[in-house]
This record gives structure tokens, C-alpha cells and sequence, in this order.
């Protein structure tokens, strides 16, 4: 498969060497400083995108992408206020978008868990919850686009939260002192220390005990290898699809 990148930071040069080990051909990189090479002409060399930039750019990259006629997958968080407008331009154009907050195998079976757990915490409401998250202090957004995936599944599974809030600390133990979260509102903590490639921490907190479910990344490497089995997912699809769809935890 031929792939085009669309940022090539952190995570597009672990990607390469990803794709590399598994046969497929980079024909294009796209970085801050050759923005102009995003051209149709240059895109359509390619079967496939791979877009991690900023949040920033990803929108008009994703746009560029698909009215080219090239599948992208987006791995960029912080750009889902145009979602909307991305699934409209798919339905226009036959254009095929893959897009999540996290590719990683770990954690997408991570998020699956974290619903059926809220549900079940449904039946003990003196627990308390809260979700925190740890990243390198490069990241650009916050909260991480994971931990609101993982917030949005106890959302939709606990029925006495209804939005999440936030609050950027510089220790987990300052949180609470920041923070007047109302009963209906569901807090996620970021933290920001060197290196840390990304660690989330669900966290269910009564008189008598604490259940803690978390997901630690040791590394990039699962981040970049979900993207590059997406990359080979989308390739022959149309419309616009989470990566959840990727995975069948059915059984
Ligand atoms: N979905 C996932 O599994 C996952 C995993 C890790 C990181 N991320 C996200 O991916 C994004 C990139 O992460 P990173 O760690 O590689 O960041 P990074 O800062 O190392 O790399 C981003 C790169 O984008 C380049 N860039 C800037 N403007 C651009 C433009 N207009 N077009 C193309 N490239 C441009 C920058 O020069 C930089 O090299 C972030 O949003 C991060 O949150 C997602």
C-alpha cells in the first residue's frame, strides 16, 4: 500500500518505521514546513493518509484529504467541532475518514470495558468517579482526546452523570481543592510530566474501598501500529467511521 503522511512529528516517524516493517511504501510527507505539498496532484500518488499534525491543522488537512478522493486516517485530537462538517463532506464526495482519540489495541479494549463498568456502577451509587489522565508536557490539548472518550462512555452508561469538567493540576493530589464538580458533572484531572507517552485512570472512590481501571502506554509503538491497521481497514471503504468500528468486541 502506498501511503502519504500528514504530519511528520513524534508519532508520523514511528509510523513510517511501522508501515515500513509491515511492506508498505511512504511516498509522501507532509510536515510545518511543505504545508504546500498537500496538493491533489501529490495526494492521489497515494492509497491512503495518515494524518497526525495539530488540532489546529488537521481539519483543513482532513478537508484537503478527502476532496482529493484519498482514505485518511486521523489520529489528531482536538479538532471534533468540525466533525460534523468532515462526515457531510463524506456523504458529498464518497470520501473515507477514519478518525479516533486513540488506536491503540489496549485502549480501545480499554473503552469497551470502561461502559460495561460504568453500567455495572450503576447499582452503587455511593461510589464516586473521576477520570486522569497523565501525558508528556508537549501535548498541546487537554483534557487528552482519550480521556474524553473514556468520560463519554461513563456518560452514556451512568446515569447520574451527564457532562464531564475539567481541571489541569500539577499534582493528582491538588485536584479536589481546584475543583467544585456538581453531582451530575463527571471531573477529569490532567496531569502534564516529562515523557509520560500517556497514562488514564478511571476511578470509582467510596468510604470503604477504591476501584481503580487503568491503562499505562510504555511507549508510541501501539499508537502507531493501530494506525497504520487502520490505514489498511479504510483503504476500499466510503463514509466516515470511528475507529471503534475497527474493533468487534462482540463476544
Ligand atoms: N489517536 C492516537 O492514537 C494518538 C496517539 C498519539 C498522539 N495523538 C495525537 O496526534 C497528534 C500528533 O502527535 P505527535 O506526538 O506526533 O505531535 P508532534 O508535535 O510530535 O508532531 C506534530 C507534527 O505536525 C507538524 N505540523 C504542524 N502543522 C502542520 C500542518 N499544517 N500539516 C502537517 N503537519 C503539520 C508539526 O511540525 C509536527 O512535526 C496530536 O494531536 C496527538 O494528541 C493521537
Amino acid at each position: 500500500m502506498k501511503i502519504a503522511l500528514s504530519g511528520y512529528g513524534k508519532m508520523g516517524k514511528i509510523i513510517e518505521k511501522m508501515a515500513l516493517d509491515r511492506k508498505h511504501e511512504i511516498v509522501l510527507k507532509i510536515d510545518k514546513d511543505n504545508t504546500h505539498e498537500l496538493t491533489a496532484d501529490n495526494l492521489r500518488q497515494a492509497d491512503v493518509v495518515i494524518e497526525f499534525s495539530t488540532p489546529d491543522s488537521a481539519f483543513n488537512n482532513i478537508k484537503t484529504c478527502v476532496e482529493a478522493g484519498v482514505p485518511i486516517v486521523v489520529g489528531t485530537t482536538g479538532w471534533y467541532d468540525h466533525l460534523d462538517e468532515v462526515k457531510q463532506l463524506c456523504e458529498q464526495t464518497g470520501g473515507a475518514v477514519l478518525y479516533g482519540t486513540n488506536f491503540s489495541v489496549g485502549v480501545n479494549v480499554f473503552f469497551h470495558i470502561n461502559k460495561m463498568l460504568a453500567k455495572v456502577m450503576n447499582n452503587y451509587p455511593y461510589y464516586g468517579v473521576q477520570v486522569e489522565e497523565i501525558h508528556h508536557t508537549q501535548k498541546l490539548d487537554w483534557p487528552s482526546g482519550t480521556a474524553i472518550t473514556i468520560a463519554e462512555g461513563i456518560i452514556e452508561n451512568l446515569d447520574v452523570k451527564t457532562e464531564w469538567t475539567k481541571a489541569l493540576v500539577s499534582d493528582t493530589d491538588d485536584a479536589d481543592s481546584n475543583v467544585n464538580e456538581r453531582d451530575n458533572e463527571l471531573l477529569i484531572e490532567s496531569l502534564r510530566i516529562e515523557n509520560v507517552p500517556g497514562t488514564h485512570t478511571v476511578i470509582y472512590d467510596s468510604e470503604v474501598d477504591t476501584i481503580e481501571f487503568k491503562h499505562t502506554a510504555h511507549n508510541r509503538n501501539g499508537f502507531a501500529l493501530g494506525a497504520v491497521l487502520a490505514a489498511e481497514w479504510i483503504k476500499d471503504k466510503k463514509g466516515c467511521y470511528p475507529v471503534t468500528d475497527m474493533f468487534n468486541f462482540s463476544a
